[in-house]
């Protein structure tokens, strides 16, 4: 048996270590937190992260292979092999504030290991760190003079929040960096050894640290180049009358392109996409490659400039104002099946509005409270309704913006019948019947194609 700990019971160590456990019953598996709150949680019924299909692995593991903990010292000294999921926001100060990772909570969870740890260990970095990172805990841990050894591997983590667990359950590929040393292989091949429970030896792949922590950096960049791309393309088409659906289903079948995230939207949001964009950028700059900064840095210029264009789109075609009227906002989470709002760009349009002096209603199946939370003094200014029906009610406008499949299954008719005529219907994720929304009496305003009004008849 072997003792394997997480630290970091977030979205990331949550939705993980969970299936990792239920494929390896032969070992014993911690989570730990310094957030009680958030322990207490994943001790309950009642999960802190909405993630379908995760209630039930956790049901099946909880207690038995797999425990939950405040208590982080005791574990790390239990241990031997720790993953590191920790968050790594942006730095808000000092130097790189605004783009660099802030590495304050890894750091001090890399001191932490090395005084409560009386025997070698194998240290896994599953947050998403800056390229090179690994060299800088290798230098900490091995410090402090006791003898022991400890070896650093990047594990980076490629699922998506909504599907984590099918993601886990059948990645593309694990990606394994370590040294290319007697003991970095060996670290690796005992990483490797543990996913080969359940993850096919073809797709876990091995790579040194440097290109493993650069490569979850770039593989976001990468996902978000591509919505961005097509955002950009988005607002062309609403000028020329082309659809974005039919370019991005034709360009998309060319097998070089591929289909895949070529869904144009009110914007990405989520904690990764920007944070990581924004560290790739800091990167480049660090080594004097300010061109190849500012060519990725477009990509999150072009996310903002969408999610903008959006809200301001919504104020003109309401006649220049919004103040004072009743909008409802359909989705407060970054995307459908997670109750995460961080980057949501729901919440960006909400803040818009609200500048614009609007009445705001959210309605969101499960995001509603992280909504309030990441809102701070401005929910004060906004509704939260858990059902959508009376989020419409009495509304002038409203705007979809998260992709809940919920929101496709309302019935528009009834809505349309308890809304302020004209009343208008702004759809940021594409999901809804447009044609079938005119006819009903809305005036209809998707992304990236010819709005359907009844306003400007010919
Ligand atoms: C975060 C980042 O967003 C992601 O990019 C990175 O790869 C991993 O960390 P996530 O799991 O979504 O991912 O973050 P979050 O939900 O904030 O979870 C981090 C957890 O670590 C929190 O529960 C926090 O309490 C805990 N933590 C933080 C510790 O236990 N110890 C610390 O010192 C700091
Ligand atoms: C992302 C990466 O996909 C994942 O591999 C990494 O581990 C973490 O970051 P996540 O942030 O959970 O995952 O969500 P993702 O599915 O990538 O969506 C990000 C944002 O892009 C969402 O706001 C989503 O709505 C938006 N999006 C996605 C689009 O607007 N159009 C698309 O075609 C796809």
């Amino acid at each position: 048996m072997t003792n394997i700990l997480c630290i970091g019971a977030g979205y990331v160590g949550g939705s993980t270590i969970p299936i990792v456990a239920s494929h390896c019953p032969q070992h014993r598996f911690i989570i730990v937190d310094i957030n009680e709150e958030r322990i207490a949680a994943w001790q309950s019924d009642d999960l802190p992260i909405y993630e379908p299909g995760l209630d039930e692995v956790v049901r099946r593991t909880r207690d038995k292979n797999l425990f939950f903990s405040t208590d982080v010292n005791r574990h790390i000294a239990e241990a031997d092999i720790i993953f590191v999921s920790v968050n790594t926001p942006t730095k808000t100060f000092g130097r790189g504030a605004g783009k660099a990772a802030d590495l304050q909570y890894w750091e001090k969870t890399a001191r932490q290991i090395s005084e409560n740890s009386s025997s070698s260990k194998i240290v896994v970095e599953k947050s998403t760190l800056p390229v090179r990172t690994a060299e800088a805990m290798e230098r900490i841990l091995n410090s402090n003079g006791s003898g022991l050894h400890f070896d650093v591997l990047s594990n980076p983590e490629f699922l998506a929040e909504g599907t984590a667990v099918r993601d886990m359950e059948n990645p593309d590929r694990v990606l394994i960096g370590g040294r290319e040393t007697e003991s970095g292989r060996k670290a690796v091949e005992t990483l490797v050894e543990l996913y080969a429970n359940w993850v096919p030896r073809e797709r876990i792949i091995t790579a040194n640290l440097w290109s493993s922590e650069l490569s979850k950096l770039v593989a976001n960049a990468f996902l978000a180049q591509r919505i961005s791309s097509i955002n950009a393309i988005s607002a062309l088409c609403e000028k020329t009358e082309a659809d974005v659906s039919e370019v991005a289903y034709a360009i998309g079948l060319d097998n070089r392109i591929g289909k895949y995230f070529l869904r144009a939207s009110v914007g990405f949001g989520g904690s990764c996409f920007k944070k990581d964009i924004l560290n790739l950028v800091y990167l480049c700059e660090h080594y004097g490659l300010p061109e190849v900064a500012s060519y990725w840095e477009q990509v999150v210029a072009m996310n903002e400039f969408q999610e903008m264009r959006f809200a301001s789109k919504m104020v003109a075609s309401m006649f220049n104002t919004v103040a004072g009227k009743k909008i409802a906002l359909f989705g407060a989470a970054f995307k459908a099946n997670t109750n995460d709002t961080r980057e949501s760009p729901a919440l960006e349009v909400c803040r818009a509005l609200l500048e614009e002096r609007a009445e705001v209603v959210i309605t969101d199946p499960h995001a509603l409270e992280n909504a309030r939370d990441d809102l701070g003094e401005l929910a004060a200014r906004v509704v939260f309704e858990p059902d959508p029906y009376a989020a419409a009610k009495g509304a002038h406008a409203i705007a979809l913006l998260t992709e809940w499949n919920q929101f496709a299954q309302l019935d528009y008719e009834q809505i349309y019948g308890s809304m302020i005529k004209p009343a208008f219907l702004f759809d940021g994720r594409n999901l809804l019947d447009h044609s079938k929304l005119y006819e009903l009496g809305f005036n209809v305003y998707p992304i990236g194609k010819p709005a359907l009004t009844h306003l400007h008849a010919k």
